[in-house]
């Protein structure tokens, strides 16, 4: 979970390098480095523990220059924050350096065999021992940076996006990928890698995605890219269709706060030519990969995720059972890929993923491929691991997400799982016609809806202000709201720090009654649904033990005003995409809490927006 960004071109590397890294720095900021190779051949770097403004502060106290050059925005894993352990990371001769994103975990072992030939190391990381090991590669076969590289990586065990630059190798700057995600931008004479788009995404569109196993050799004619035995390999660039302005904070005080807002847009674009308003017809086949042949084969399935896409996923379980009557289990990856999984061709897995990069989530998929299923993917970025390693995958349009806490992608894939439950009811002849056009209608007002509430935060920052002192918080949900009560109680306690629990309603009275005091408020989830007396009961019971309630709901009603502290009303939908609408006070709710309190909304502390380590 770091941000890596390599220059190569005719500006100068700097700048490019610290404004990659800015937009990188939702991948982790617990210290940053960058280092080039000037004019002379002299290879320096820069590195500050703390935030890029810490870096940025160096750099202006001892400026930098040169003619190529790499950056590293770091999310510890071995070694605690601290300039010494930031990246960029040298060899013994000072003339290589290295940056890393993964884990190598056999380091311990090859730094015994590289201090037995005589290497010193100055830091705790596990990245340093690749500099060195590279370093003595270069040294024993005379080869050049990327041989040498290539011939290092199968000693490597564990995952990475690795990065290196020598000065015996002048104007090169080479990069492998096992694992964590490395893009190469294509420019005019100019050349960049990258973990992420963002990064390079003001300077080019054209990009190439890197596989697992391949390098890239970087020069001012152009990349190289190898395959594991060192074979050149074609490839194509991609052209993103992101505008770089999507990627920055377009006059909000967050990204966060800007995402919450880009929702209508973002379920919109999800929906944009996927579905006839007139019949009700998805026009997904050709996209999804699967034929509905195929779908109608299918016995299960199982929907496989972590954090908030996991919460979609137990969204998208009332979604299919509901719409299609076919059963469905959700896992969470790190569960699944251990479990020995019972799957097989009549099962199909469906992994959500934001990223397309989260460790768990591919390892989760490698199992069920290993088990001869196809795989679907609902993914956020073009060109990610899980869209090249899915069977097929339906994209949520969302955008680029930078803030740490998921809100746009999150109700992009549940419109995304709107649309694949209804292909698959119209697939298996579980839906009726009027149905399906209730549901897309009602789904089309979505986006309007969303507008209309989220113009109005005053109420939101007003309840914020009452409760944002408090220490727990219990989110309370039934049916296909409970899982929204898991995700208001996650961006609660991700981004202000404060513990909450999401909780089916019907389990209070099981051990949660016993947490009620005046101290703690219980945010109930109330749409008037077939079970909307029973909320009402456990809201009861919570008043009745001093308990303070704050409600959401779509519609007036008296009962609830007299029973709960504070009401909050949301448009009112058809009941499986309440959802939609229910979780954009608890996401409104955690960003002005998080905001009274002072935290880093948009990269919390210990977190990353994609977890590429196990
Ligand atoms: C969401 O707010 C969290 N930041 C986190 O739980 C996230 O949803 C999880 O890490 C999964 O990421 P992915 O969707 O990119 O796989």
């Amino acid at each position: 979970m770091c941000g890596i960004v390599g220059y190569i071109g005719p500006q100068d590397p700097v700048e490019i390098l610290v404004e990659g890294l800015r937009r990188l720095e939702y991948r982790g900021y617990d210290s940053a480095g960058v280092a080039v190779v000037d004019e002379n051949g002299d290879l320096s770097i820069r590195r500050a523990e703390g935030k890029l403004r810490d870096l940025e502060k160096v750099l202006a106290g001892n400026p930098l220059t040169g003619k190529y050059g790499v950056g590293h925005t770091r999310w510890a894993t071995h070694g605690r924050p601290s300039e010494e352990n930031a990246h960029p990371h040298r060899d013994c001769s000072g003339r290589l350096v290295v940056i890393h994103n993964g884990i190598i975990e056999n380091y311990i072992e090859l730094k015994h065999e590289l201090a037995a030939q005589g290497h010193e190391f100055v830091t705790e990381t596990d990245t340093e021992i690749v500099a060195h090991a590279i370093e003595q590669e270069m040294r024993d076969s005379g080869n050049d940076l990327s041989e040498a590289m290539r011939r290092v990586l199968p000693r490597l065990r564990g995952i990475y996006a690795l990065v290196a630059m020598s000065v015996d190798d002048p104007e090169t700057i080479v990069a492998a990928r096992q694992g964590p995600p490395l893009v190469v931008g294509i420019g005019k004479d100019e050349y960049f890698v990258a973990s992420d788009i963002p990064a390079i995404l003001s300077h080019t569109k054209d990009m190439i995605f890197m596989e697992d196993g391949e390098l890239v050799v970087l020069r001012r004619e152009g990349p190289k890219f190898l395959s594991p035995d060192g074979s050149e390999i074609e490839k194509t660039p991609e052209r993103i269709p992101w505008d770089p302005i999507m990627a920055e904070k377009g006059g909000y005080k967050h990204f966060m706060l800007k995402e919450i807002h880009e929702q209508p847009r973002a379920v919109r674009d999800t929906l944009l030519g996927r579905v006839s308003l007139e019949s009700g017809q998805i026009l997904m086949e050709e996209e999804m990969g699967f034929s509905d042949e195929q779908l109608r084969s299918i016995e299960r399935m199982c929907i496989v995720a972590c954090g908030t896409s996991w919460h979609a996923g137990q969204v998208g379980k009332f979604l299919v059972e509901r719409l299609s009557g076919v059963p469905v289990e959700v896992d969470y990856a790190s569960e699944f890929r251990y479990r020995h999984p019972l799957v097989d061709e009549k099962t199909l897995p469906v992994y959500i993923s934001q990223s397309g990069e989260t460790a768990d989530t591919l390892a989760a998929l490698r199992e069920a491929k290993s088990k001869g299923a196809a795989c679907l993917g609902i993914c956020n970025v073009t060109g990610s691991m899980l869209t090249r390693e899915a069977a097929g995958t339906i994209y949520t349009h969302a955008g680029p997400e930078i803030g740490v806490a998921s809100t746009k992608a999150f109700t992009s894939q549940l419109t995304a799982l709107v649309l694949m439950a209804i292909r698959l009811g119209q697939a298996r002849g579980t839906l009726a016609e009027d149905q399906v056009r209730d549901i897309v209608k009602h789904l089309y007002h979505i986006p309007a809806q969303m507008e209309h509430y989220l113009a109005d935060e005053s109420q939101i920052i007003e309840i914020a202000k009452e409760f944002h002192d408090r220490h727990n918080f219990l989110y309370l949900g039934r049916g296909v709201n409970y899982p929204i009560a898991l995700e208001g109680a996650l961006k609660l306690k991700e981004i202000s720090y404060i513990h909450a629990e999401g909780y089916p309603a019907g389990e209070m009275k099981h051990g949660p009654i016993a947490l009620i005091d005046e101290k703690m408020p219980v945010v109930a989830i109330t749409p008037h649904d077939k079970v909307f007396e029973k909320m009402l009961s456990n809201i009861e019971e919570v008043r009745a033990r001093s308990g303070v309630v704050i409600a959401v709901t779509d519609q007036p009603n008296k009962d609830l005003e007299a029973k709960a502290d504070a009401v909050i009303q949301v448009p009112q939908t058809h009941e499986l995409l309440s959802p939609l609408l229910m979780v954009l006070p608890l996401q409104l709710l955690a960003y002005h809490i998080a905001l009274l309190l002072g935290c880093d909304v948009d990269q919390p502390r210990n977190l990353a927006k994609s977890v590429t380590v196990e």
